[in-house]
């Protein structure tokens, strides 16, 4: 049986410790004030937007909010971004992703300026993560950083094996378990016998986006697995890329979908608005 990862109780944890930080500067005058843009009305993002915004209120984080239609043209989401850039209020920008197909994403992540870029999504942050310079991290990886850290497992010298390698989650696992001294290997749709190098991870983090994927035979036994998929099967339940039935009895330790990784993404993105105020 392996220990459950309980990233919710872990969110909780890091939500209260960033309230009362939070209260702390106001105390001294200083004031953290995020601004969330979506575009259009996608009803998954239309929740992610709502999550976000309920957690800064809770931790005393101001927040300004922009909805755009979907038929908004990209220069009006640009000139709506530089203008955020250069408001004094607004510490944080988060543009909620995907945006319409007419939308160049990655000319809006440009126009966030890197200090307020609190999604960690500009090519600025991306640079400072790998060369080992202050800025800010991805969510997702960073709140896997702090579950692994929170629940005492060591990722120096191990061997941590990372499938998926996307711009928001595999690349940035990589550079921040580098950080951590951890042996990392990244293996992708393209990756021949991907069970067999699965198979050597101490630590296995799964960001691929396939529905229970990962069975007991991708998996050492003891190993520490990590699940940062999020689907809903045939039966409406939401599980992740990780059958978890089937490898739970194998794994030291083990995240839950749903109350794994995902609540530890808001919480960093609440860290990543602290950030922009702390000295
Ligand atoms: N859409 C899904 N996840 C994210 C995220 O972490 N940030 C933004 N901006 N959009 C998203």
């Amino acid at each position: 049986m392996g220990h459950l990862i309980d990233g919710k109780e872990i969110a909780r944890q890091i939500k209260e410790e960033l309230k009362e930080e939070v209260q702390g500067l106001k105390e001294k005058g200083m004031q953290v004030c995020l601004a969330v843009i979506q575009v259009g009305d996608d009803p998954a993002s239309t929740v992610y937007v709502r999550n976000k915004k309920k957690a800064c209120e809770y931790i005393g984080i101001g927040s300004k909010s922009f909805d755009l239609p979907g038929t908004a043209s990209e220069e009006e989401l640009v000139s709506l971004v530089e203008s955020l850039n250069q408001d004094p209020e607004v510490n944080g920008i988060l543009v909620q992703l995907p945006l319409p197909k007419h939308i160049d994403e990655d000319r809006i992540i440009r126009t966030i300026s890197p200090d307020k870029d609190v999604d960690g999504f500009h090519p600025i942050s991306v640079g400072r993560l790998w060369i080992g310079e202050k800025g800010f991290l991805s969510c997702t990886p960073a709140g896997i950083i702090q579950l692994l850290k929170r629940s005492g497992i060591q990722m120096e010298g191990r061997h941590c094996v990372i499938v998926g390698r996307s711009n928001i989650v595999g690349k940035p696992m990589a550079a921040l378990l580098l950080r951590e001294n951890a042996t990392v290997t990244v293996t992708h749709s393209r990756t021949r016998n991907l069970p067999k190098v699965t198979r050597t991870a101490d630590i296995l983090i799964v960001a691929m986006g396939k529905e229970r994927f990962i069975t007991s035979e991708y998996v050492k036994d003891g190993a520490v697995v990590i699940d940062v998929g999020m689907h809903r099967d045939a039966e409406n339940r939401l599980c992740g890329d990780v059958d978890f039935a089937d490898v739970e009895p194998k794994v030291s330790a083990i995240t839950p979908v749903p109350g794994g990784v995902g609540p530890m993404t808001i919480a960093m993105l609440m860290n990543n608005c602290v950030e922009t105020v702390r000295c």
